[in-house]
């Protein structure tokens, strides 16, 4: 990645003297943005751009060129991209478009093998280009202008790209680097991350992603680099669109949002609602100092907006200074008769400039005290242009030191000065919710920084033992599993599943019900009926013989009307297990993540109440203890009113288990036990009903 952000020499295939083309723009702007290297135009008519000679093929350029930008029409782009080959450039930004965004898979794929065979490497292609602060190269066709700065932005959408360049120059936010990337046949999101975290010049990294590739790569890059530098991620497509079919539970949980979304927290990544709050979080995370502790202080004139600023706190997690001694003797001298001291400090509508002054010095120049969140409602008292004095100047003292944040509310003066203060890049907002929300991404990357990505460590599960299930399966041309064999296989996996045996006949069914001991469960046996409620073949809470007889005889009636060619191989009797927390455990291989391990509250209510959450698999034993907090029911499986806590430690043990399997057969699409029903502490766990699903071997169609 070196020699694409500091190229020795760039040259642009399809450079142009048309100021209205693309392969025009790119020279001008490379030129404007003061690139100091050899620039090398080539267009085989000759002549000169801006100045410049050009060439008619890169292979008649002498010198050495590290990059070229390629801006020649589709059909060219693979001669084009052969021939940089040929000359040794070690990277292309292919700006054409008419690749795989259109469907054109085929021809992407043959210029990113034609780049590989001579060991180039491809940004893009349909991408508007690069700018890379440390060579003051911008190499785009958007308007010019970038300024310089510690923001480095990657992005795949390109108009929303361009426009960033213009949205950034006027919002004074400095580029380390722009990247586009485009259709990402071979650079991607992790390799540019991989570069930005070592680059002194980046210190925050702004990514917008539409589509994932290469997930696994992307969540172990990313988990690494936020330990070092935040990252702000935008990603388009919240809406259901992305939901998978609902093969399982799992599946049709897992909309690909619910699942990036989580991820990006497990990986540490800060994830933006608008491109807008995106800006106001890099701008502020790439200049305020990092917080020596946890602790901010509130001080406002009005008792309204410091109400919404706590809550806004407790939104974003911004923890609140508490130690009522030690703010009352902070503010003892500043604070006005009505005022108070607690937190938030109020100063009430009184409080003149330099009350409120003295009151941001007292929490900024306090140990204790980590940050500031200074509110101001506009007052008859002080006019706007001493407080615009005012906030520059406590700014300039404190900027260094510890983070600080304003929210000024009133009329058209007070607009004005948050406008010109903003220029100036003070972090000064109109909204309360607006300025705590830059503080409170501060304090989430702050609490990862340091944090390093470790690799679960491996977990002895007998894999050979759950393929030769699969395989058996397989041979039938099943891509699932049988009740028999999935209990089977949660044995291996240490699953405790309540004590069951399979009857083929009345009498068969009545003598295990004995032996398991009353009340059981009849479950329908038959690898034509899938859903087995839905068919009328299960019956539960089952009493006495006269009762599992009942039963027996409805069940093989219901599925016979349900499904009447259904092969039935018999009908399982199983303990009935007593009633306890439900919930659910899945792991299952995402199109963009692979493996994924859920968990969430389980049993009949899952779909509608969607409280479940992901993590990437494998996980470790921490990660599933904060997987199960981490869903809105977990206070249930703390214990209400009065309740034991349940037993998450053996819950954590199996969504630990599952994870390593899906990680470790990536055969197994979808794997889970739903219900998994919780009991007190130490009374354990059951798992009730466990589904697999796998891909049969090659050769072996699913049926
Ligand atoms: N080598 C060198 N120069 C070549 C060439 C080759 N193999 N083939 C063509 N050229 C020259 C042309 O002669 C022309 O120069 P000229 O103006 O002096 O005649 C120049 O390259 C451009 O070719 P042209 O045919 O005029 O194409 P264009 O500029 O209209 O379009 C693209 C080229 C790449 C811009 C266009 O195909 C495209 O993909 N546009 C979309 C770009 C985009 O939006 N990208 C994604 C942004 S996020």
């Amino acid at each position: 990645m070196e020699r694409l952000f500091r190229p020795k020499g760039v040259a642009v295939v399809g450079a142009s003297t048309n100021p209205a083309k693309i392969g025009y723009r790119v020279v001008e702007n490379i030129v404007s943005g003061g690139y100091p290297g050899a620039i090398y135009p080539i267009n085989p008519k000759g002549g000169e751009i801006l100045g410049l000679p050009t060439f008619p093929s890169v292979e008649a350029v002498e010198g050495e060129i590290d990059l070229a930008i390629v801006s020649v029409p589709a059909p060219g782009v693979l001669p084009t991209v052969e021939a940089c080959g040929r000359k040794g450039i070690g990277h292309l930004v292919v700006l054409t478009s008419g690749f795989s965004e259109v469907g054109e898979i085929d021809a992407e794929r043959r210029i990113v093998e034609a780049a590989r065979a001579h060991g180039t490497r491809i940004l893009g292609p349909n991408v508007f280009g690069l700018y890379s602060a440390v060579s003051s190269l911008d190499a785009t066709f958007g308007p010019g202008g970038i300024v310089p700065g510690r923001i480095a932005i990657v992005t795949q959408s390109g108009a929303l790209g361009i426009a960033m360049i213009g949205k950034t120059a006027s919002e004074g936010l400095g580029l380390s680097a722009l990247v586009s990337v485009g259709n990402k046949s071979d650079v991607d999101e992790s390799d540019l991350l991989e570069f930005l975290v070592d680059d002194e010049r980046t210190g925050v990294i702004l990514l917008y992603i539409e589509g994932v590739k290469g997930g696994e790569r992307l969540v172990r890059t990313l988990s690494d680099v936020t330990g070092r530098k935040p990252v702000v991620v935008i990603k388009s497509g919240r809406s259901k669109r992305g939901a998978m079919a609902a093969a399982s539970h799992t599946g049709s949980l897992a909309g690909a949002d619910a699942v990036f979304d989580d991820l990006m927290r497990q990986c540490g990544v800060l994830r933006a609602e608008s491109v807008q709050e995106a800006f106001d979080w890099v701008r502020y995370l790439a200049s305020a100092p990092q917080p020596a502790g946890s602790e901010a202080v509130i001080v406002t004139n009005g008792g309204g907006i410091g109400v919404l600023a706590t809550d806004a706190c407790e939104k974003d997690g911004v923890r609140l200074y508490d130690d009522q001694g030690v703010l009352a003797g902070a503010f003892e001298n500043v604070m006005p008769a009505f005022g108070s001291s607690k937190n938030p400090v109020d100063l009430t509508g009184q409080a003149t400039v330099e009350d409120y002054e003295n009151a941001l010095d007292a929490v900024l120049d306090e140990d204790g005290m980590h940050a500031a969140i200074a509110l101001y409602c506009e007052t008859a008292t002080a006019d706007a242009s001493q407080f615009e004095r005012l906030i520059r100047g406590v700014f300039e003292r404190y900027r260094e030191r510890k983070p600080i944040i304003f929210s000024l509310f009133g009329g058209e003066s007070i607009a004005e000065v948050i406008r010109t203060l903003r220029i100036e890049g003070v972090p000064v907002f109109g909204d309360v919710y607006e300025a705590v929300s830059p503080l409170g991404a501060l304090y989430r990357s702050w609490r990862r920084s340091g944090k390093k990505d470790e690799r679960p460590a491996d977990v002895a599960i007998d894999v050979e033992a759950v393929r030769a299930i699969l395989r058996e399966a397989g041979s039938e041309g099943r891509g699932f599993l049988l009740a028999h064999e999935a209990a089977r296989l949660a044995e291996i996996l240490g699953l405790p599943m309540p004590a069951s045996r399979i009857a083929r006949g009345l009498d068969a069914a009545v003598d295990a019900a004995e032996e398991i001991g009353y009340p059981v469960v009849l479950k329908i046996v038959s690898k034509d009926i899938i859903h087995k409620s839905d068919a009328g073949g299960v019956a539960v809470d089952l009493n006495d013989e006269r009762e599992v007889v009942d039963a027996y005889q409805a069940i093989l009636r219901r599925c016979r009307a349900y499904k009447p060619d259904a092969v039935i191989e018999g009908i399982e009797v199983v303990e009935m297990v007593r009633p306890g927390i439900e919930t659910i455990v899945g792991a299952r291989r995402d199109s963009a993540f692979g493996p994924v391990v859920m968990f969430g509250l389980g049993g009949i209510y899952v779909e509608v109440m969607k409280d479940v959450a992901f993590r990437a698999a494998p996980v470790s034993l921490e990660t599933a203890n904060e997987l199960v907090a981490s869903i809105r029911s977990y206070p249930l499986l703390l214990g209400v009113r009065g309740e034991e806590r349940k037993d998450t430690d053996r819950v954590a043990e199996v969504i630990v288990r599952l994870s390593h399997l899906a990680a470790r057969c990536p055969e197994i699409t979808d794997i889970e036990v739903n219900p998994l029903v919780v009991y007190d502490q130490g009374e354990g766990i059951r798992a009730v009903d466990v589904r697999i699903l796998f891909e049969p071997p090659k050769g072996v169609t699913r049926r």
